[in-house]
């Protein structure tokens, strides 16, 4: 079968969260159950043009009235040779920082003639390339108007039999804008109700997806339910509702190559289940790095999060009401949290780690440090508003530290609460979203630390036999495509 991924991210290439790595997770996957699959994406400022093949003559892109030249640049995904990754090159649209925006702009005003770009780039790349898939499969708001476009001006010729699947990776980033961008989108106006891109008179390129794509996909079985309810549908429940039967839940997986305690060569020392007791050197080194007393004894809670609302940050680390500080003052345990995002959480993670010798904080984006995060820990905090999958809480499972979630989407399918009777269990759970419900959940995680040594113990292993494979998830995918074909 031949799949074209379009996405705004794709890891190692450009990631600002967990799309990155799905997307190319999911890539590599199917690639290697023996289909042809390739990826296209904006080359943004930061990917080096050096490492890459540029594809000989300039591309042009009718983007509604406007004629945009580009380049087109390619390479290899890094380790999965016959899986190419196509680059949208333009100066104007992706020759600066940012993947949707900067810290003092986070939604650039062209971001639609940005993705604009991106989706009617695509389907001139297969053109130019002569390569016409069965399947787009276009990943949140961004890609989204490839499914529209695909429905109303595409589908014929090479691409008559083509379908589109759109995956929603998280329903709160929607791409809401301004109707006068529509003229860009190269869609005729009889569509502007009909592709759902109308939003009470403004554009919403998430909405479209939802009512064009043939299938539609999010990343775990009961962020599927919760999207359809309106406490989590995001406006959106109506419709998802509507389209239930063609709605799928898939758990993404974890790419075992990258988050490897056995192999991960960010981390001090590697380490299995067999050799778990190694897990104490990087919890060392841990410690160290971040500033904080190096000792085992003491139970190091990890954070590795975008500040942004959806992960619960206010009731973590809020001035007036979060229970971090309350955390770090009432019991033996540290904090080490790895972030960046809004301001303000910013900014009172700096005046709690410069007032608790408990708390550390890096502000900032640090591949190699989040992996020592997860290995050096003994608990993960997510207490997460909602989370569509979230990938952290597997990878925490994986190297044999705990996670202290919230029942909620992706997190409530891969965490089983702990059962302080039997021992059963691979993480503490908290349902309602408040600074004394996580205070009380991590003072439950700390009693077990301090009295139930061998039930701990036994969690962890538990945890690290897990399967998160993508190779499932990659055979649930093909069968939605499979379906779609007949
Ligand atoms: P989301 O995509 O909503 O941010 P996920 O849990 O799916 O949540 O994925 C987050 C991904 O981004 C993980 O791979 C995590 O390690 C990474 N990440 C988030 N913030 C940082 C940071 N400040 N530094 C390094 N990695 C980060
Ligand atoms: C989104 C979600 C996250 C999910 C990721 C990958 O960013 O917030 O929960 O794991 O996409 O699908």
């Amino acid at each position: 079968m031949r799949i074209l991924m379009i996405s705004a991210e794709a890891a190692p290439f450009a990631k600002t969260g967990g799309l990155a790595d799905a997307v190319s997770a999911l890539s590599i996957a199917l690639h290697k159950l023996g289909h042809d699959v390739c990826i296209v994406m904006p080359r943004y400022y930061k990917i080096n043009r050096e490492n890459l093949t540029q594809l000989p003559g300039p591309m042009c892109v009718h983007c509604g009235y406007r004629e945009e030249w580009t380049a087109v640049y390619t390479t290899d995904m890094p380790g999965e040779k016959g899986l190419p990754v196509y680059f949208i090159d333009h100066e104007g649209c992706y020759g600066r920082d940012g993947v949707y925006g900067v810290p003092s702009d986070t939604d650039f005003k062209d971001n639609p003639t940005r993705f604009s770009l991106l989706c009617n780039g695509a389907f001139q790349l297969c053109r130019k390339i002569g390569w016409y898939p069965d399947i787009i499969h276009a990943h949140d708001w961004s890609a989204a108007l490839s499914t529209v476009l695909l429905r109303f001006n595409e589908r014929h010729d090479n691409f008559a039999n083509t379908k589109s699947v759109f995956t929603i990776h998280n329903l709160g980033y929607q791409g809401v804008y301004n109707k006068h961008n529509y003229s860009i989108l190269s869609l005729d106006w009889n569509h502007f109700y009909s592709s759902g891109l109308e939003d009470y008179d403004q554009i919403n390129f998430l909405k479209a997806g939802l009512i064009s794509a043939d299938a539609l996909t999010t990343v775990s079985p009961t962020y599927a339910r919760e999207i359809q309810t309106p406490e989590n549908g995001f406006r959106m429940d109506g419709i998802l509702r509507a389209r239930s039967n063609d709605l799928y839940g898939i758990l993404n997986g974890v790419d075992t190559d990258v988050w490897n305690p056995s192999k991960d060569s960010f981390i001090a020392k590697t380490y299995t289940a067999k050799t778990i007791k190694n897990k104490v050197e990087n919890k060392k080194a841990l410690q160290a790095r971040m500033g904080l007393e190096v000792n085992p004894d003491i139970p190091v809670i990890g954070v590795v999060t975008r500040l942004v609302d959806q992960k619960g940050i206010a009731d973590i680390f809020a001035p007036a009401y979060g229970c971090a500080y309350k955390l770090c003052a009432d019991m033996r345990l540290q904090f080490v949290v790895l972030g960046s995002g809004e301001k303000w959480c910013e900014d009172e993670l700096r005046v709690l780690s410069n007032n608790l010798p408990n708390f550390a904080a890096y502000i900032g984006y640090d591949e190699s440090l989040s992996h020592l995060i997860e290995a050096g820990s003994d608990f993960f905090l997510m207490p997460s508003k909602y989370e569509p999958c979230g990938l952290n809480q597997m990878y925490s499972l994986l190297y044999g530290t705990l996670p202290i979630v919230r029942r909620t989407g992706g997190l409530a399918d891969t965490v089983q609460n702990y059962n302080q009777e039997t021992g059963e269990g691979t993480g503490f759970i908290l349902d309602n979203l408040t600074p004394s419900s996580i205070y009380d959940t991590v003072g439950w995680a700390m009693y077990a630390w301090y009295n139930k040594p061998e039930h701990i113990a036994n969690m962890r292993l538990r945890g690290m036999k897990q399967h998160f494979g993508w190779d499932v998830s990659a055979k649930k995918y093909l069968e939605i495509y499979e379906k779609l074909l007949k």
